[in-house]
């Protein structure tokens, strides 16, 4: 059995004062929700410090950059190294967003650097894939699914893996309002896992999550959550305010 696991990727929204806000009035109204899922923030880095502050170091509420630096450190401006996320408890790191991919140039290849240098300081990858539409009605959903695959995961080893956590957005559902319909997600899903599977094996495959993202909101999680490959949700617009985020939370774990 998977436990569900639910992710607010708040994208370049909320600075420190609006970060400190939700998480108030969020984990106030959490109960026992934390018992039915993981439940993870991913802030803007600027706000990282303000989510500990508010959320305290061992808080059920897990903290996600949204990005990191495949170097160590040194002359990168800009840049952002794990060990820098590991001093602020960050627990998870969204890696290889479609937005990363598209709008920054992130190639297989850096996402597969970044997996492992998190990997390396103990923060649990959130390994982003999934196809544009072009890709989709051209027939390559699988083809491109398995090469982000492939090439982002290349050299870890199945014991790493098993701190990975998978999310598949499809680009064409992200910020759109089209949410893939359960039987696109449902398979998509199982083909990942099944890529996972051949990879490695089938005992790894059967636990690794894999988060739907995409358009996910309250009314349609819980039949999300409901398939069988579907094991939580990465959650862009429906995540920025706490009531919403909550009523998702708990339609998907219903
Ligand atoms: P939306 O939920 O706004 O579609 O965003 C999904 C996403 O990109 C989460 O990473």
């Amino acid at each position: 059995m998977r436990k569900p696991i639910i992710a607010a990727n708040w994208k370049m929204n909320k600075g420190p004062r609006d970060t400190e806000d939700f998480l108030n009035t969020f984990s106030g109204k959490l109960g026992k929700l934390t018992a039915e899922a993981d439940i993870v923030v991913a802030p803007p880095f600027v706000s990282l410090t303000a989510a500990v502050a508010a959320l305290s170091s061992n808080s059920a509420v897990a903290i996600a950059a949204q990005n990191v630096s495949e170097q160590d450190n040194g002359a990168f401006t800009g840049e952002i190294s794990t060990m820098m996320l590991k001093e602020l408890y960050v627990r998870y790191v969204i890696i290889g967003h479609s937005e990363r991919r598209t709008l920054y140039g992130e190639t297989n290849a850096i996402i597969n650097a970044k997996v492992k240098k998190s990997l390396e300081a103990q923060l649990k990858p959130i390994f982003c894939i999934g196809e544009t539409l072009e890709e989709r009605e051209g027939g390559k959903l699988e083809a491109v699914l398995r090469s982000q695959i492939t090439e982002g995961l290349a050299g870890i080893e199945e014991k790493e893996m098993k701190g990975i956590v998978v999310a598949y957005e499809p680009v064409w559902a992200i910020g759109t309002g089209v949410v893939a319909t359960v039987e696109q997600a449902q398979d998509a899903h199982a083909f990942v896992r099944s890529v996972i599977a051949d990879l490695y094996t089938q005992e790894l495959a059967d636990k690794i999550r894999i988060q739907y993202g995409g358009s996910m909101k309250a009314d349609n999680a819980g039949e999300l959550l409901a398939q069988p490959d579907i094991d939580g949700g990465l959650v862009g617009g429906a995540s920025l305010e706490p009531q919403s985020f909550l009523d998702l939370i708990n339609a998907a774990v219903k």
